[in-house]
């Protein structure tokens, strides 16, 4: 039986991971933050898969509790089979407005976080020659105005995984990124926009950005199922792809991004940032 550590389990993809994972039949552990306190958000994955189903208390900024979660598990299980970091957030905003204590946090719970739960989980990964999927994101390939926080911890996710990719191959360890567009979970409604005052030179920025977002978070019609099967059949696989796409949108912007000549990709990006997010309100 499979043993999957998935982070950030409590919501979104992490939660549809975490019974993807159990209905296929393999041991889930659940980690999170301030289990204690919301105890209904695994009520029927402990009732029905007691056997094969563990919480943990992880929040992957706190390295303390990171490492006790790894002793914890070393204890009980040994090893892991597979690693998905998945916890994280959103900081948008102009870098200007922005406070740099967000920007430090957008960091460490999107970036530190990958790099400190994986750093502690990496000895038990190699005896299990076992596997890791790292959350990224569309904004991990491509940059976006008034995202540069977000769009930063995400490129420095893949950054760190195209490099473990051939550093952990000779021990037996695969990693993976995951790249989704757009998908309604509660990614929108944890997201955290900077408080620009009104006199902010990025006012109309922010303002059509926010309206944009709003459209969209409305329109979004993809299912995050699409996701979690995803990585589910992509964990079943001997051989691991360096990145999977997911969505149509990401897929579109993937190809954009890796067909277009650079200059083309820039312009196409200019005329539509210059209608979008100057538009007069
Ligand atoms: N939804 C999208 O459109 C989309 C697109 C591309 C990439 N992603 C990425 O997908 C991943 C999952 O996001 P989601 O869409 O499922 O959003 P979500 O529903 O907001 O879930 C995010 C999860 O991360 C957890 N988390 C946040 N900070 C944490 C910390 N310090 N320690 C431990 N857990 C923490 C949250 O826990 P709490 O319940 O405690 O807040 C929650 O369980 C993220 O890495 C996100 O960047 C999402």
């Amino acid at each position: 039986m499979r043993k999957v550590l998935i982070t950030g389990a409590t919501s979104g993809f992490g939660k549809l991971l975490v019974d993807a994972f159990l209905k296929n039949g393999d041991f889930v552990i659940a980690s999170g933050r301030q289990l204690n306190s919301r105890p209904e958000i695994f009520e029927n994955e402990r009732v029905k898969y007691s056997r094969r189903f563990l919480e943990i208390e992880m929040d992957v900024t706190l390295s303390e509790q990171v490492q006790q979660a790894a002793i914890l598990i070393k204890q009980k299980l040994g090893h892991i089979d597979i690693l998905i970091n998945n916890a994280g957030f959103g900081l948008f905003g102009s870098l200007e407005d922005i406070q740099e204590q967000e920007i430090r946090y957008q960091m460490e719970v999107n970036f530190f976080g990958t790099v400190s739960v994986t750093r502690a989980f990496l000895p038990m990964l190699r005896m299990a020659q076992g596997k890791i999927f790292n959350f990224s994101s569309v904004f991990g390939f491509m940059g976006f105005p008034l995202t540069s926080l977000y769009c930063a911890s995400k490129f420095a996710v893949e950054g760190l995984t195209e490099s473990l990719r051939g550093e952990l191959a000779p021990h037996g360890v695969q990693v993976c990124l995951i790249e989704p567009g757009g998908y309604r979970t509660n990614f929108g409604k944890n997201l955290s926009w900077s408080q620009a005052d009104p006199d902010s030179i990025y006012h109309v920025q922010m303002k059509n950005y926010r309206m944009l977002h709003e459209m969209f978070s409305k329109k979004k019609t993809q299912q995050p199922e699409e996701v979690s099967e995803g990585v589910l059949k992509l964990s079943k696989r001997k051989t691991l792809p360096m990145r999977k796409v997911f969505g149509q949108d990401g897929k579109l912007s993937s190809l954009l991004r890796n067909f277009l000549p650079s200059f083309v990709y820039f312009k196409v990006l200019d005329f539509y940032y210059k209608k979008t997010f100057l538009r007069k309100i």
